[in-house]
C-alpha cells in the first residue's frame, strides 16, 4: 500500500474518534513487521479518565491479531503539526517497537515529520529492564 493509502486510512479511523468532550480527534495507523494493518481512534467518556487513547485501541488491535511488532505507526490529528503521542502512549508504543519502527506525525494533509523510538521516548523503560 502507498503512503497515500496509509493517511487515508489514518484519516478514515480519526474521522471514528468519540470526542465530544475534548473535540480532538486522533486516529492511528499501525503496520506490523508482517505488512498488516490495524488502526484505533479515541474514544472519551463522561467519566474522564476512563477515556482510551487512539495508540490503545490500535495496539488492542494489533495483540488481538495475534501480532506484537510495530514497523510503522502513523498518528493524525486535525493539527497543521500532525498528531503527537502522549506519554503514556509513547511508553505503549514502545512496547511492541524496536530502533527500526518508524513513527508518522500527520496531519489530515499528509505526513508532517517522522522519528524513531529512542527520539520519541529518549532512555526508556522496557521489558529488558525487568
Ligand atoms: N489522545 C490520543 O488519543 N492520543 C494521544 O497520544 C494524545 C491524546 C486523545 C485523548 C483524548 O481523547 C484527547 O486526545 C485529548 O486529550
Amino acid at each position: 500500500m502507498s503512503e497515500e493509502s496509509h493517511i487515508a486510512t489514518t484519516k478514515s479511523a480519526m474521522s471514528k474518534a468519540y470526542v465530544p468532550y475534548s473535540n480532538y480527534p486522533v486516529g492511528v495507523l499501525i503496520i506490523t513487521d508482517k505488512g498488516n494493518t490495524y488502526s484505533g481512534c479515541n474514544v472519551e467518556n463522561a467519566s474522564y479518565p476512563l477515556g482510551n487513547c487512539a495508540e490503545a485501541s490500535a495496539i488492542a488491535s494489533m495483540v488481538m491479531g495475534g501480532e506484537k511488532k510495530i514497523k510503522t505507526i502513523y498518528v493524525m490529528t486535525k493539527n497543521d503539526e500532525g498528531g503527537i503521542p502522549c506519554g503514556g502512549c509513547r511508553q505503549r508504543i514502545r512496547e511492541f517497537s524496536d530502533e527500526n519502527t518508524k513513527i508518522m506525525l500527520c496531519s489530515p494533509s499528509g505526513v508532517q515529520s517522522h522519528m524513531n523510538l529512542a527520539e520519541l521516548l529518549p532512555h526508556s523503560f522496557g521489558p529488558e529492564h525487568l
